[in-house]
């Protein structure tokens, strides 16, 4: 804090107590790394692992010349999108989208109204946003990128395992999503055809990959977390021999990491962690992802910061809430950012006035700079695990070694990031890149280039589709 206000030293010391449950050493950094490199590996060999690492069916990386147009459709992001996206075969796209709100109601209904709002609004885009021409004769390709855990069986079908992200619809888990979605279609007569079904991570990587020709892994920080990256064929190793996989190649991972260490043997958790997880939709489920994403870094920050509302003597606010303050989810992860893009104590406590319901005469300088404190300590554990993510990744593709030291090439390590977080959040690419230093080194973590993924859902699905099609058996 200009911040730089000196805090009485009993409270104070408090918040050093407080702060050594959420700082990650670098052994710390290094077992964490390790076990994840232990739960890929399990994901790679076996199925039914809380790491799924799932073979995606997506065989190529795009290199920039691949052209056409095409629909996409992206749910699991803060909004529901749909785009139309032509790639223009020179790493460059145009693309049209808009964007629709999802109600808790549909999120937490009957599966069937969600995808027939799904149609709806592919219906509705069609109608007054798009250009596209539906033609009798040929159905226009969509590629869907649902952001969940779907475990793929081809290209275009995949079984929802889980919901994640405060979804919950009923009669969804164990179904074929592509199948959900074009039945609602069909359902309006809407010609349109799903080709293809692609993760977020998968766009991200593959959206990368056209517009710089190589990425190594595709990563989102968002609402949710996850990472996409490719491997050897032979290393998939619970692919056994299917058939549809032709051996020598590569395919894209969806790894589903925000499943990382649902046992929470090497996270760091803590009390106000404990409660996020105990009080959420899916308790014990996606324990990675409820250290690090945006839909849960403000509810940690709110438990930490009710904890020192009533401790006693009150530490914060002399001992006042607000209605927002108390309610579950009410501290967004957009103010944390919010205060910790603040220059002055004056400007903390705005962000508390204009969001939470405070009378700025009740919020004292200490009471900014706790708040401040709290965010920077929550926001910072979650940067340094999403580094962990990263490394990790890096030695298992053979880029870097834990403790130090790369992999045969010396080459540029591309990642193609997207989400809220990475997109808005203050130093969070900092703080990711000092956790990486610490797990492989300063040589590899120089060579590392992250990027956004510009709109890599949409971008992504379209290449998706257009592998999709090509891999198609030909119409007679
Ligand atoms: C989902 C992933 C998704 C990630 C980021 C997670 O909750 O399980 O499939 O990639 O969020 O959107």
């Amino acid at each position: 804090m200009p911040l730089d206000h000196q805090l009485p030293p009993a409270k104070q010391a408090v918040l050093d107590q407080i702060a050594s449950g959420f700082k990650l050493s670098q052994t710390k950094l290094h077992e964490i790394t390790q076990r994840f490199l232990e739960e890929y590996a399990l994901g790679l060999s076996a199925y039914n692992h809380p790491l799924a690492m799932i073979p995606t069916y997506v065989t190529g990386v795009p290199d920039g010349s691949e052209t056409g147009t095409f629909l996409a459709l992206d749910l699991g992001g803060t909004n529901l999108r749909v785009c139309e996206i032509q790639l223009h075969g020179d790493k460059t796209f145009t693309l049209r989208q808009q964007k629709y709100k999802v109600s808790e109601a549909l999120k937490t209904g009957e599966a069937s109204a969600l995808f027939d709002y799904l149609a709806d609004s592919v219906d509705h885009f069609l109608t007054e946003i798009s250009d596209s021409q539906i033609s009798n004769e040929e159905a226009l390709s969509l590629g869907l990128t649902f952001s969940f855990p779907v475990e793929q069986s081809a290209i275009d079908k995949g079984i929802l395992l889980t919901w994640t992200k405060g979804f919950a619809a009923r009669n969804a888990v164990g179904k074929d999503v592509v199948g959900l979605l074009q039945d609602a279609f069909d359902r309006k007569h809407l010609h349109v055809k799903c080709v293809a079904l692609v993760n977020d991570t998968v766009g991200a990587m593959l959206s990368r990959a056209y517009a710089s020709g190589d990425c190594m892994l595709g990563a989102i920080f968002g609402t949710g977390t996850n990472g996409a990256f490719a491997v050897k064929v032979e290393e998939l190793t619970k692919l056994g021999n299917d058939p549809a996989v032709a051996k020598g190649g590569l395919m894209i991972l969806n790894t589903e990491w925000g499943a990382f260490n649902n046992s929470r043997s090497v996270l760091p958790s803590t009390p106000f962690d404990q409660k996020v997880d105990r009080e959420s939709i899916n308790p014990t489920f996606q324990a990675f992802e409820k250290f690090i994403s945006g839909l849960y870094l403000g509810e940690i920050t709110r438990n930490l910061l009710l904890s020192l509302v009533d401790s006693v003597p009150s530490l914060l606010f002399s001992g006042l809430s607000t209605p927002t303050l108390n309610s579950h989810y009410g501290f967004d992860t957009a103010y944390m950012s919010a205060i910790e893009n603040a220059k002055t104590a004056q400007e903390v406590k705005q962000v508390l006035v204009e969001n939470l319901g405070f009378k700025l005469e009740a919020i004292s300088d200490d009471d900014a700079a706790i708040v401040r404190w709290a965010c920077e300590t929550v926001a910072t554990r979650g940067a340094y695990l999403s580094g962990c993510a990263v490394a990790a990744t890096m030695i298992q593709t053979g880029h870097a070694q834990l403790g130090g030291g790369s992999g045969p090439e010396e080459k540029i390590l591309k990642v193609g990031v997207d989400g809220s977080l990475a997109e808005h959040y203050p130093g969070f690419q900092d703080r990711v890149r000092q956790a990486i230093r610490l797990i492989v080194g300063e040589e590899v973590e120089s060579r590392v280039e992250i990027a956004m993924a510009k709109d890599g859902s949409g971008v992504g699905a379209a290449l998706c589709a257009l592998q999709a099609l090509k891999q198609a058996p030909s119409r007679p």
